[in-house]
């Protein structure tokens, strides 16, 4: 995997060696207004992307961003996969970075081949407003309330096949497996087996390539990957069809799952009713939010169970926000909306979690034109890469960051609020993750099942504070932990 990322990174970026070379020169002459950042570019092409991915490896890509910041500030120039690149921290870049309007998103070629060019992280201005739009319409709470139950039926059916009755689990698969299953379930409405399974094996094999040297040969796995995307679609598409005899039907409603929502969609009446989004777009932005949506939640919800099992303290105090939740329910009814809206402590573990480990490391921007940023000039065809990280542990903003400490999150504590785009795990701005509530929805379910019936201990020889970054955090073996039961888990009202 790391060789193919670093080939993939290198191959995909070929292409902006004329615009690198172009930034050498404006370099060598700086504008009379403004400078480019400090730093060094290094060598064509490499730059200093070995030495990221490498620290990315090896769990200590933070360190290698901080030593930047340490020797230049918070904004700097190198050489990123080929391209000049400024990279940039801290609340007041990150405000630029979210908000500038000449700052476009920029994503590896293979991804955008293998997800759809339709997809919303390609797209910018009016296409990009017009198909968030209608995602977030379906992702906003109102809506989310209503699949509180869908999400809780998907946890309590996943513990129970894959939890009960085990002395040992290994955490981050699992996880994986059920954020899959409750994006299958709210967002494409799938029910468990038939589609929903090949679905999921398509899926995985198409993430295989994802992150692949963009090379449609025989044995790649670019090809492998390219084929997978191709099963997935048709089996999006043949549920797009589905959807729409349904809902023509009335045998079901738009606020049903987000493609039966996308497809009911239309541009206003002047426009004469025409579908907002074309069947492409529902295709691509279902496997966008699917593959920006599943391993990025499974992350948040392993660190958390992994730092639990440290932290006995704060499990002691999460066991008691839960019994006081699930006291009523002895009868097995489903969570409400209302009763994950007191998992208040238990949001706070989540976001500290967050903190400490952002799911995202970071991602890039394009400059479309000039763009000034703390004094110092981006020249346009430059890319800026923003990591969350080295805010989050900056001790100016967070005081001791390296202490989990989820009373940072309280909006009720005495200590003033950092300032804004200090906690970006979520991104900001325009683009701000259209799935942070579902993200939270499905957080906080799980850890109710998990801390109500079951304790866990790291498997002996586990080191539990290490972790490498593949490209999202991966903790040792996939964190194995060795499992007591503390309570039954009842059967969801419905089910034999
Ligand atoms: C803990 C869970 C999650 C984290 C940490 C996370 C993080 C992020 C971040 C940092 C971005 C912004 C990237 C940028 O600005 O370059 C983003 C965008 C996005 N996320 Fe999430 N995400 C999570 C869950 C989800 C879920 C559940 C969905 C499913 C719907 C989702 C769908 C998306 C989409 C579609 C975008 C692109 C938005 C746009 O470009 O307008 N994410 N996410």
């Amino acid at each position: 995997m790391a060789v193919a990322v670093i080939l993939a990174l290198l191959v995909a970026v070929l292409t902006p060696l004329a615009v690198y070379l172009a930034g050498r020169t404006r370099s060598a002459s700086p504008s009379p207004r403004r400078g480019l950042p400090p730093g060094s570019l290094g060598l064509p092409l490499v730059g200093q992307s070995l030495g990221l991915l490498r620290a990315m490896r090896r769990n200590t890509a933070e360190r290698w961003l901080q030593d930047r910041i340490d020797r230049y500030g918070p904004v700097s120039k190198l050489s990123l996969f080929g391209a000049p690149t400024v990279f940039v921290a801290g609340p007041a870049a990150n405000k630029v970075v979210f908000l500038s309007e000449a700052l476009a998103p920029k994503q590896p070629r293979s991804l955008a081949t293998i997800i759809g060019r339709r997809n919303v992280l390609e797209l910018v201005g009016d296409d990009h407003r017009r198909v968030r739009g209608a995602l977030m319409q379906f992702l906003r709470p109102d809506m989310l309330r209503r699949c509180v139950g869908k999400i809780d039926g998907e946890v309590r059916r996943h513990l129970a096949d894959r939890w009960a009755g085990e002395r040992a689990v290994t955490v981050l698969p699992l996880m994986k497996t059920l954020t899959f299953d409750i994006v299958a379930t709210i967002l494409f409405g799938l029910d468990r087996g038939g589609i929903r399974e090949q679905l999921a094996a398509a899926f995985a094999d198409m993430l295989e390539g994802i992150w692949s040297v963009p090379l449609d040969l025989p044995f790649t796995a670019f090809r492998r990957s390219l084929r997978a995307s191709a099963r997935a679609r048709r089996l999006l598409a043949a549920t797009v069809r589905e959807k729409k005899a349904s809902l023509e039907h009335g045998r079901s409603f738009p606020s049903d799952d987000l493609i039966s929502y996308l497809v009911s969609l239309r541009h206003g009446d002047g426009d004469g009713g025409r579908p907002l989004l074309t069947e492409e777009e529902i295709i691509d932005n279902s496997i966008v939010s699917l593959t920006a949506g599943h391993d990025t939640s499974a992350t948040l919800m392993t660190f958390m169970i992994r730092h639990l099992a440290n932290d006995p303290t704060t499990l002691a105090a999460m066991a008691q926000e839960h019994d006081e939740i699930g006291r009523s329910k002895d009868g097995g009814e489903a969570l409400t909306w209302e009763d994950v809206a007191r998992m208040k402590l238990t949001w706070r573990v989540a976001q500290e979690t967050l903190r400490m480990v952002p799911p995202v490391f970071g991602s890039f921007r394009r400059a479309l034109d000039d763009v000034d940023l703390d004094g110092y000039r981006i020249p346009r065809g430059w890319q800026v890469f923003w990591a969350p990280c080295v805010t989050h542990m900056d001790p100016a903003i967070y005081h001791e960051p390296i202490k989990f400490e989820p009373s940072r999150f309280d909006s009720q504590a005495a200590a003033p609020p950092p300032p804004p785009y200090s906690f970006v795990a979520f991104g900001g701005g325009p683009r701000i993750c259209p799935g942070m509530e579902l993200a939270r929805v499905e957080t906080l379910v799980t850890m109710h099942y998990l801390v109500r019936h079951f304790r866990w201990r790291l498997c002996r020889g586990e080191k539990d504070d290490t972790f490498v970054r593949d490209p999202l955090p991966s903790p040792a073996n996939g964190l194995p932990v060795e499992l007591d039961h503390v309570a039954p888990l009842l059967p969801v009202r419905g089910d034999s």
